[in-house]
């Protein structure tokens, strides 16, 4: 399972290959896997996402996952979360808001939990890219459920543009991209012929989600995605953060057998090779003027970075058998967080951050960066 936690032992559905194959659609599927894989956290206690079951397909049949993805769900989700939450605090103690962008955002259901929660003021856009099967499946998700589209505002400012490869609210624009094709990005920098402004606005804090989606891109077209963003954001002085989950240290036995698994679904994960580790994941940003980055394992997540009676209540939910699995499994994903600031306000954006919050260590060794 590519899109949250992938286990050597299982047996992979195939996409079927031939010359009629699209080549894409192996990598769209894995949204599934990850809408699934969050609707059983939901499901089981873990999480609590009430617009997940208005985004996957007859929720009330789909079943449960194992407890080790259960888990690892929680973890991913929790510390995007909590940066992300840090981010819009950080944006309001700067006498602002802030423009987040998903970029591979499937069925990811971030938007309306900040936009229905508490720091909803503290948002001026979201924006979500993904490629255009994956869109109008969600946007038409979006217009079937009432639940998802009062969270946009009033009907008549909920507009489907493009024939459905694109929606458009008050704060949230939905849009088709390929990632890997800069020129499909044009709507967030450039004014378009219709005479409509930039989706970005310069001088606003804009943070980037990337929650497991540079792993299926080169790591030049990741770059070049990245270099995009500090493009804009470094000469006009605007704040940006960027964040990213995803699998990495794939060159040991349990990577490599990951990597198989994957590759008999018609998935090749070609951004993950370069990272062999925490260092060389917090690098990819720093080579872009970054002022700092940090990666932690999920693993790491889980035994520092997780409140105590939160991990009590946690581990009350499921019987896990299998702990030193699950950690090995956890040793392969990580959280990348990097940011730029101008220099005046460097002090306030270099406190953005996890902080430790549990003691118990257990035999794990922290590495610092
Ligand atoms: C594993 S899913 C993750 C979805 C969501 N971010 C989450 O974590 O729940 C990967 C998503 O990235 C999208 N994606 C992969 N490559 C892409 C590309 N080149 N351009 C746009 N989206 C892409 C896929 O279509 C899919 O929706």
């Amino acid at each position: 399972m590519a899109s949250s936690l992938s286990f050597p032992q299982r047996t992979s559905r195939s996409i079927a290959v031939g010359p009629q194959r699209d080549k894409d659609a192996a990598v769209r599927q894995t949204d599934s896997d990850a809408a699934l894989a969050r609707l059983s956290a939901v499901k089981r206690g873990y999480l609590h996402d009430p617009f997940i079951a208005h985004l996957v397909p007859r929720p009330e049949f789909q079943t449960p996952r194992p407890p080790l993805i259960n888990i690892g769900t929680y973890l991913r989700s929790s510390a995007l979360d909590e940066l992300v939450d840090r981010w819009l605090d950080l944006s309001l103690q700067q006498g602002k808001q802030c423009q987040i962008i998903s970029l591979g955002a499937g069925s990811d259901t971030r938007f309306w939990r900040i936009a229905s929660g508490p720091k909803s003021s503290a948002l001026a856009s979201y924006v979500e890219l993904d490629l255009e099967e994956n869109v109008v499946k969600k946007a038409k998700a979006i217009r079937k459920s009432i639940e998802l589209s009062t969270v946009l505002g009033d009907a008549e400012q909920i507009q489907i543009r493009r024939g459905g490869c694109e929606l458009h609210a008050r704060k949230y624009h939905l849009l088709s991209a390929d990632l890997r094709k800069l020129n499909t990005l044009n709507q967030l920098f450039e004014s378009q012929q219709t005479g409509e402004a930039p989706l970005l606005s310069p001088g606003i804090p804009v943070l980037l989600i990337f929650e497991c989606v540079l792993v299926y891109m080169t790591p030049d077209e990741s770059n070049r995605l990245i270099e995009r963003f500090a493009d804009y954001c470094q000469p006009t002085l605007t704040p940006l953060g960027a964040v990213v989950y995803e699998m990495f240290n794939v060159g040991d036995s349990f990577g490599r057998v990951m990597l198989n698994n994957l590759s008999a679904r018609g998935i090749s994960l070609p951004g993950a090779t370069p990272y062999p580790s925490k260092q060389s994941l917090a690098a990819r940003f720093l080579q872009h003027g970054f002022t700092g980055a940090h990666a932690l394992t999920l693993r790491d997540v889980r035994y520092l970075y997780i409140d105590v009676r939160e991990s009590e209540r946690i581990s009350k939910l499921e019987m896990l058998d299998e702990v030193e699995e699950l950690d090995l499994v956890l040793d392969h994903y990580a959280i990348t967080w990097g940011y730029s600031s101008p220099t005046a306000d460097a002090a306030l954006w270099s406190t953005w951050a996890l902080y430790p919050k549990s003691s118990v260590q257990n035999d794990h060794d922290e590495e610092d960066l």
